[in-house]
């Protein structure tokens, strides 16, 4: 079969690693791609949300089945173009896509279908989100609706700083029309976790959890990210907590969106919070994480290119997944400025040295060639991700891995998965 997968970031360079082990994989193609990526697969250069020439492109290369990676492509409606052209792909469609594109959709769905999530008001009007503000107090998270390329949420301390939020999003429009409406939110405690399930339109087959450390730098500090690394499994999601979220949230959910005439295909992310009073839905993506795709193909132990084809077919009924036994731990090398400004670029050597050590694999985030070299080519550069028996022993080849890495101009976090070794530690 030959498969195409749309992207150029590290989730993109692991679901083609994972694809390519399949037995049924021929060719393998990627939109855009990055450095990395071309080990594994032919990079073809056309942007993620490029819609007209990727449709054209798998019609041409008949391509058996299109994997989407980002979401801003599944908003835009990438899935539906293929579809319409009879072309076979894994993702949610539009309608579907604004699970994640829309978050006063999602707080409604979550409203109707009794999903438990925290308690919220949606505002097209400034004045009255000010009210709202005023009347429930502070601590409170102020959200812009719409996509916002993980920069929308906003956790306020003050009612002066919700205020100030809400007019850096509704009057100063930061996030362009991803503010037309904002999303005001109780503030939750407990412990974050990631959850993903593969749905078919109907059956949910739910896969493995992850913990991702969204802030760049150590003890969670500093500004947010796209995530600077990731760990799976979590060990705050226990299997009864797992039942219970299959139940109480993943399951009407999937009812819910069908009830509303929205049917989902594709992963679905649930970022959880783990409070006094049970899980409770933060936000739904309607994708892979980046990076906890990573730590979940390092420990997937089936075919990946079947389980796809089954979701996107309707077929997940009695299907399986079966998992490899210890931790997966990937450490993200950044552009030093990231999440500012950074330099394109500079040189990147050791790779290979990095990728010998056992249960390592180095995913490339964004990278280019030059000269047959490899150069940093984004804020996110190197996703370096060790499978071990304990997370403690992952994390250490992680970072032996990352001290085999020769590029001056990147930084990491030196304490990925602390809480899960902190855990390890006391029991
Ligand atoms: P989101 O993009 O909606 O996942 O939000 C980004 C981050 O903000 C989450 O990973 C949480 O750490 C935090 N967050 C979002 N909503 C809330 C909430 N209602 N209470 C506490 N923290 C939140
Ligand atoms: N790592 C967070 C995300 O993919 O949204």
């Amino acid at each position: 079969m030959n498969i195409l997968v749309v992207g150029a970031g590290g989730r993109e360079h692991a679901l083609c690693w994972a694809l390519a082990k399949s037995p049924d994989c021929g060719t393998l193609f990627c939109a855009p791609g990055n450095a990395g990526i071309a080990g594994v697969a032919e990079c073809v250069p056309i942007g993620a949300e490029n819609v007209d020439a990727l449709v054209a492109f798998a019609a041409e290369k008949s391509i058996d089945l299109v994997v989407v990676g980002p979401e801003a492509a599944l908003v835009l409606g990438l899935i539906d173009a293929l579809r319409d052209a009879g072309i076979r792909a894994f993702g949610p469609d539009k309608r579907a896509a604004i699970l994640e594109g829309s978050k006063a959709f999602m707080k409604d769905l979550f409203a109707k279908y009794d999903i438990p999530t925290a308690a919220y008001g949606r505002f097209t009007d400034y004045g009255e989100a000010v009210a709202y503000v005023r009347a429930q107090g502070a601590p409170i998270v102020v959200k812009a609706s719409g996509l916002a390329a993980g920069k929308g949420v906003i956790l306020c301390e003050t009612i002066e700083e919700a205020i100030d939020a809400l007019g850096a999003i509704m009057r100063d429009r930061a996030f362009g029309d991803a503010g037309d409406e904002v999303v005001i939110e109780e503030f939750l405690s407990g412990e974050e976790v990631s959850f993903f399930a593969l749905v078919d339109g109907r059956t949910a087959l739910p896969l493995v959890s992850a913990q991702d450390h969204k802030a760049a730098h150590d003890g969670d500090t500093g500004p947010n990210t796209g995530g600077m690394g990731a760990y799976s499994p979590a060990p705050v999601l226990t299997p009864e907590l797992e039942a219970e979220i299959m139940q109480r949230i993943i399951g009407p959910t999937i009812e819910g969106m069908n009830a509303e005439g929205r049917p989902y295909r594709g992963v679905l992310y649930a970022g959880l919070m783990i409070t006094g009073d049970g899980p409770k839905v933060l936000e739904y993506n309607v994708r892979f994480g980046d990076p906890e795709c990573q730590v979940l193909m390092a420990r997937m132990n089936s075919d990946l290119l079947a389980l796809l084809l089954a979701a996107a077919d309707g077929r997940l009924d009695g299907a399986e997944v079966a998992w490899r036994d210890g931790t997966a731990l990937v450490v993200v090398m950044a552009a030093e400025g990231y999440p500012g400004a950074y330099q394109k670029g500079s040189l990147i050597k050791g790779l290979d040295r990095a990728g010998g050590i056992e249960g390592v694999t180095v995913f490339h985030a964004g990278t280019g060639a030059e000269d047959g070299n490899i150069v940093a080519n984004g804020g996110r550069v190197l996703g370096v991700t060790a499978l071990a028996a304990t997370a403690k022993d992952a994390q250490a080849a992680a970072y032996q891995a990352v001290d085999l890495i020769d590029w001056p101009e990147g930084f990491c976090r030196r304490d990925i998965g602390w809480r899960a070794i902190d855990r390890e530690s006391s029991h």
